[in-house]
């Protein structure tokens, strides 16, 4: 992490929407330590990661509020002032959406409208990052993925975080509003939930396998995603947030490398070296939301910010093991 080219992150002021969870408290975790001034905003819900834990280290230097994107009434007194808002906070679930669709349309439509109208009545100069993601593509028609694949929404979640995307183009076309949006890939790292595999499979896997449990693999696993370590995440995160020419863009944020199931499962197993491995057919409901091999184009992000990820994959998963190992307890 090239800390110079963040240093104008002193003194900001940062309101991090779903600031307990992976993404956010990493993004705090880097912040505070340059300076910022950090206000995290986090409804605590059970089910998603947010973790008091994930804000040990800088808990002192923050202000934290237990608080939800759906209470419009808060939401218009805590924008108030801030200069840069990563609005994270979500529902992260995938398959949850299509059980509960209207949680879902609650929180991943209705809780960023609640942030992007406060921000107009309140404060229309605040740069709003955004965490859409890889499943507003759904269906893949080619690879490496780039900003104008087709839009083949295969869940709910997908079609929510498409809308979302849309107020955050609107908000920025007819008010002026800076807004940044950027289509994850697949995260991994410290500081996610440890309690479901509902999302974040190589965090999974990980908890599997430090438990002494078998990894099941659907199919002979050859399906390929991009596994992208949340530093750089984070980093890539807060490099468009001070960049200030960049008022308004839509990015693909992953590595721009593939990686089979097989693959990154044997990279679990080589520093977890007794982890067992088995295939298995895949279940009728995850094969209907199967989006196909998935690689992010991230020249367009490259291009643009001067960003690249820095951790490998093999020292992503090395990281990842070592930190819960220590700290187990405060996610299992
Ligand atoms: N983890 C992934 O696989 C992934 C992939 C692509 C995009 N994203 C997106 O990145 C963002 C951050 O995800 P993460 O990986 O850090 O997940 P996370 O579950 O660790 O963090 C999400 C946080 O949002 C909070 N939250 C949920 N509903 C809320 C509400 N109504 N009001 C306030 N806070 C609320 C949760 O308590 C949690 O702390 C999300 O928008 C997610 O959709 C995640």
């Amino acid at each position: 992490m090239e800390d110079s080219r963040l240093r104008d992150l002193k003194g900001k002021e940062i309101l991090i929407t779903g600031g307990a969870g992976m993404i956010g408290s990493t993004i705090a975790n880097l912040a505070v330590p340059l300076g910022a001034k950090v206000t995290i905003l986090d409804a605590m819900l059970p089910l998603y990661g947010g973790n008091r834990f994930n804000l040990e280290e800088i808990k002192d230097d923050v202000v934290f509020i237990e608080g939800d994107v759906r209470d419009f009434e808060l939401m218009k007194k805590v924008v108030v002032g801030k200069e840069i808002i990563f609005d994270l906070a979500a529902q992260v679930s995938y398959i949850d959406s299509i059980t509960q669709p209207f949680l879902d349309l609650e929180i991943n439509c209705g809780g960023h409208l609640n942030v992007l109208e406060a921000c107009r009545l309140h404060n229309k100069e605040a740069k709003i990052i955004f965490s859409s993601s890889r499943f507003v593509y759904g269906s893949i028609e080619y690879n490496p993925v780039d900003e104008a694949h087709p839009f083949n929404c295969l869940s709910i979640y997908g079609i929510h975080k498409l809308t979302a995307e849309k107020y955050f183009a609107f908000y920025h076309r007819y008010y002026g509003i800076p807004t940044v949006i950027f289509r994850i890939a697949n995260p991994f790292g410290p500081r996610q939930q440890m309690k479901h595999s509902r999302y974040g499979i190589l965090n999974w896997f990980i908890k599997l396998a430090l438990d002494g449990k078998q990894l099941t693999i659907y199919g002979e696993g050859e399906q390929i995603r991009d596994y992208i370590y949340v530093t750089d995440v984070a980093d890539a995160m807060l490099t468009a947030a001070i960049d200030e020419r960049l008022r308004h863009d839509v990015f693909n944020l992953g590595t721009g490398i593939g990686t089979t199931f097989k693959e990154m499962v044997r990279k679990v197993g080589f520093f977890l070296p007794n982890t067992k491995v088995v295939n298995t057919e895949w279940p009728k409901d995850s094969a209907f939301v199967e989006t196909g091999d998935y690689i992010s184009d991230i020249s367009k992000l490259s291009r643009r910010l001067g960003w690249k990820p820095r951790v490998s994959l093999d020292e992503g998963v090395k990281k990842t093991i070592s930190y819960y190992q220590k700290y187990k307890h405060k996610y299992w």
